[in-house]
């Protein structure tokens, strides 16, 4: 059993459980001031939803009040710890699917009420943007972070904890939804990224000519809808596609999303400091995570990406987040709301177009 101090805010080593159901994930995980996680488990729930080719929110919703209440004990246990023993519970209290957030805050309401501790109310989208800093001690503020997910692709200047400038956004899909729309189109399974990263390392990436949306314009932002688009009536044009087209296909997407990617945060490089990073489901692409570490290196700059394991949604960014927050004071009430939107940095302007994700 691990040994801890207790008392005070930034005082000795802490312990943060933490619990994450905004999406299609149910986690849990105990982690600590001094970078270990002490149990985690996460449970997929792929299987419930692949019949319908994506989440769909209330079956999400009753399977994370099935199943966080009992994970809680396993990882608890799991570590040899009780309640008791925890300095904070950290709850993701959004964006995201609302019936998950609402049942992952108050279970961390309730345990935080119970065993009175602290409640700290992360910002999921500040979970995937710490998470390089639990592996990487020595990264230190501030620094760039292109941050992709299935709902979101932005570049944030990352000043602190809590402290976030947005760069830019995307004016219409995220780069996950386009991963996830091109795998479903080409009949690959779901969800989208891993099967494309795995179809593309057999395929050509220039045997389908796809568009790159923004790339090298002043404007600063994302725009992945034409490429989605372009993908999907590209493979509607070809007669009895087989497995060597949807690895061309793969390729071609792949190489496409990259481009954009690399282009957009060679522009945003220019305007903040500090090492570059990557987080969120999409940095856990091979691919991807190349191409961004050699546009580090020609920058001069350091590349930082987590493990592929804490780029997909988890509870160890969560658990990291509350110890981050709670070494700062940064605890919140038994009222914190739950949240299905939450930027980052609220102050950004909006970004031109209809469905922006802020
Ligand atoms: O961060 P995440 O797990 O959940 C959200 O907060 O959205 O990101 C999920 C997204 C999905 O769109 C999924 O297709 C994508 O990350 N993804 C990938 C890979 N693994 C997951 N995209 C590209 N390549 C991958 N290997
Ligand atoms: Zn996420």
């Amino acid at each position: 059993m691990a040994a801890r101090a207790r008392g005070g805010y930034g005082t000795g080593r802490s312990i943060v459980l933490g619990p994450e159901s905004s999406c299609d994930e149910t986690a849990v995980a105990l982690g600590t001031s001094d970078r270990q996680i002490l149990a985690q488990r996460i449970a997929s729930q792929d299987e419930a939803h692949r019949p319908f080719g994506g989440v769909v929110p209330e079956l999400a919703a009753r399977a994370h009040a099935e199943r966080l209440a009992p994970m809680v004990e396993t990882v608890l246990a799991e570590a040899g710890l009780t309640l008791a023993d925890v300095d904070g519970i950290a709850a993701t209290a959004g964006p995201g699917l609302i019936g998950g957030v609402m049942i992952g805050l108050v279970t961390g309401k309730a345990l935080a009420m119970a065993a009175d501790k602290p409640l700290i109310a992360v910002n999921h989208l500040e979970g995937h943007a710490l998470s390089a800093r639990l592996t990487d001690s020595s990264l230190e503020f501030p620094y760039l972070l292109l941050l992709v997910s299935g709902g979101h692709c932005q570049l944030l200047a990352v000043e602190g904890v809590g402290r976030f400038r947005r760069l830019a956004t995307t004016i219409d899909d995220a780069v996950g939804v386009a991963f996830d729309a091109s795998t479903e189109v080409m009949g690959l399974g779901f969800p989208g990224g891993p099967p494309v990263e795995l179809a593309a390392r057999g395929g050509d990436p220039r045997r389908f000519a796809l568009p790159r949306p923004l790339l090298g314009t002043d404007e600063p932002h994302f725009s992945f809808a034409g490429l989605k688009s372009a993908v999907l009536r590209s493979w509607a044009a070809l007669d009895a596609p087989g497995a060597q087209a949807q690895a061309d296909m793969a390729a071609s997407f792949q190489a496409a999303a990259t481009d954009c990617l690399v282009d957009r945060t060679a522009r945003a490089m220019a305007v903040a400091k500090g090492p570059l990073v990557v987080a969120g489901g999409v940095a856990s692409n091979a691919h991807i995570r190349g191409a961004l570490a050699g546009l580090a290196e020609t920058h001069g700059r350091r590349f930082v990406a987590p493990p592929a394991w804490l780029c997909t949604d988890n509870a160890a960014m969560i658990a990291w987040a509350g110890v981050e927050r709670l070494a700062l004071g940064l605890v919140d009430g038994l009222d914190a709301p739950a949240r299905a939107r939450w930027p980052l940095d609220p102050d950004a302007a909006p970004a031109r177009g209809a469905g922006v994700r802020a």
